[in-house]
């Protein structure tokens, strides 16, 4: 397994563009099997996740392929396995997301229940709610959902809010179903992340009737057919703000390109509370970190709120600020397995139920230090940038399912970050 060596601290400075949405590919690579024939999808970001998602869409029957200049081509002409297995949803749970378009293109869908995860359960009882009120007859077996509808699907009035809120992928796999069922479905508490509104508009291009796109409520007409598409994802936001915050611990000046500001206001907000200046020019922005700088209370919560997926980065950044935080998870509750690392690195965290206290310290002390998920080995990361001495990150294939050659795009702001082999296992 890999382990990224990491000198600090550092100062970053100059340019970097930030990828396609991880989060906006997934759920419109599964749109494409709406349409059968040839889809064109540009921006999608060359991620391990990504990978998984087109072996198990190539699995389904369909072909998917990577060209040359990146363009993702899905050909889902033909489906003849509406079956996602075990071995590959446990890997990437977002697999889950092939369940609306496969119900509704097929009549008949299998997918292995996903499982739980680092950051949580991943349960998807509110997605099986959606699509029961579509007319979806679905049952549990051996482990995997199995939803039919013989009658094809018919529209309805959703409430799709959970304990946490609004659910992104439920909403992805209701609206897909529900652009192919008879009459008019409307979805209430849907999730309104850019992600959602990208797929919506997607689904649109695709000849899909969806009005409300990027509110709490989605109203969709649904159509006989959708037809293949050519679309471009939009930019990560929570890549964009990965690097926000790495340039704010390192006090450096960070220019990053193909980033909408107007996805990361709540990102922004806590960026200037902090006293990092955020400054928007081209089709991006400038940040620039301070020697010193200051604490923040952030709360995570479904969009427009602090994203979640940057909870764990933020959580990094505020270790150094010049007194105390409170950090409260309020999406994933027991998203917290970066908190023990990074005390291991000296900062000084106390969690407490599904707050984490924050005292700042003076410095990160650099350490041998475990990685558990996607976004807490960003973390990891961030805090190795400032850190003295080297960080070693472990298991960094964390990392790569989320962040394409995160290690060499940090480099050329003037990290410096070794890729090696070994590792603790
Ligand atoms: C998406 O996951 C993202 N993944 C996650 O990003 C992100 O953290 C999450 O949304 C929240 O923004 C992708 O888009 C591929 P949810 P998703 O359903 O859709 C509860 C990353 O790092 N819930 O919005 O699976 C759930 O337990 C990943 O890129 C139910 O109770 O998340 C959670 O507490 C990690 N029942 C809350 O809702 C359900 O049926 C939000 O989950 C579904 C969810």
């Amino acid at each position: 397994m890999d382990v990224f060596r990491i000198e600090g601290p550092v100062r970053l400075a100059g340019h970097v563009d930030i990828n396609g949405s991880k989060n906006a590919s997934l759920p419109i690579m599964a749109a494409a099997l709406l349409a059968p024939g040839n889809s064109t999808l540009l921006g999608v970001p060359r991620l391990a996740d990504i990978s998984v998602f087109k072996e198990l869409i190539d699995q389904l029957g369909c072909k998917v392929e990577r060209r040359e200049d990146g363009v993702l081509t899905i050909d889902a002409t033909k489906i003849d396995n509406p079956v996602g297995p075990y071995d590959i949803v446990r890997k990437m749970r977002a697999s889950v997301c092939i369940l609306g378009p496969l119900l509704a293109r097929c009549g008949r869908v299998e997918v292995s229940m996903p499982g739980g995860c680092a950051i949580g359960d991943r349960p998807i009882d509110l997605h099986l709610i959606g699509l029961r009120q579509l007319g979806a007859q679905i049952h549990l077996k051996n482990g995997y959902v199995i939803a039919e509808t013989p009658q094809g699907l018919k529209g309805a009035s959703i409430f799709l809010g959970g304990p946490y809120g609004s659910t992104v992928l439920g909403t992805a796999n209701v609206l897909m179903a529900a652009t192919l069922a008879k009459g008019r479905t409307i979805i209430e508490s849907a999730a309104c992340e850019p992600e959602i509104t990208d797929l919506a508009n997607c689904l649109n291009v695709m000849g899909a009737r969806i009005s409300g796109i990027g509110s709490p409520r989605l109203v969709i007409d649904g159509v006989n057919h959708l037809h293949p598409v050519q679309y471009r994802v939009i930019p990560d936001r929570i890549e964009a703000g990965t690097f926000m915050a790495a340039a704010a611990i390192t006090g450096g000046e960070v220019h990053i390109g193909h980033c909408r500001l107007e996805d990361m206001m709540a990102v922004v907000d806590r960026l200037r509370i902090i006293g990092i200046a955020v400054e928007a020019n081209g089709d991006g922005c400038t940040v620039a970190g301070a020697e010193s700088f200051q604490p923040a209370d952030i709360t995570t919560q479904p969009y427009p709120g602090f994203p979640t997926d940057l909870q764990a980065q933020f959580m990094a950044l505020l270790a150094l600020a010049h007194g105390n935080s409170i950090v409260v998870e309020k999406v994933f509750p027991d998203r917290f397995l970066h908190v023990a690392e990074l005390n291991r690195m000296a900062a000084n965290l106390r969690k407490e139920g599904s707050a984490v206290i924050v005292a700042g310290v003076k410095k990160l002390v650099a350490a041998p230090v475990m990685a558990s998920d996607l976004r807490a080995s960003a973390a990891l990361v961030i805090a190795g940038l400032a850190a003295e001495g080297a960080t070693i990150v472990n298991r960094v294939y964390h990392i790569d399912r989320g962040y394409e050659r995160i290690e060499e795009r940090f480099n050329l702001l003037g990290a410096k970050i070794s890729r090696e082999e070994g590792g603790t296992v």
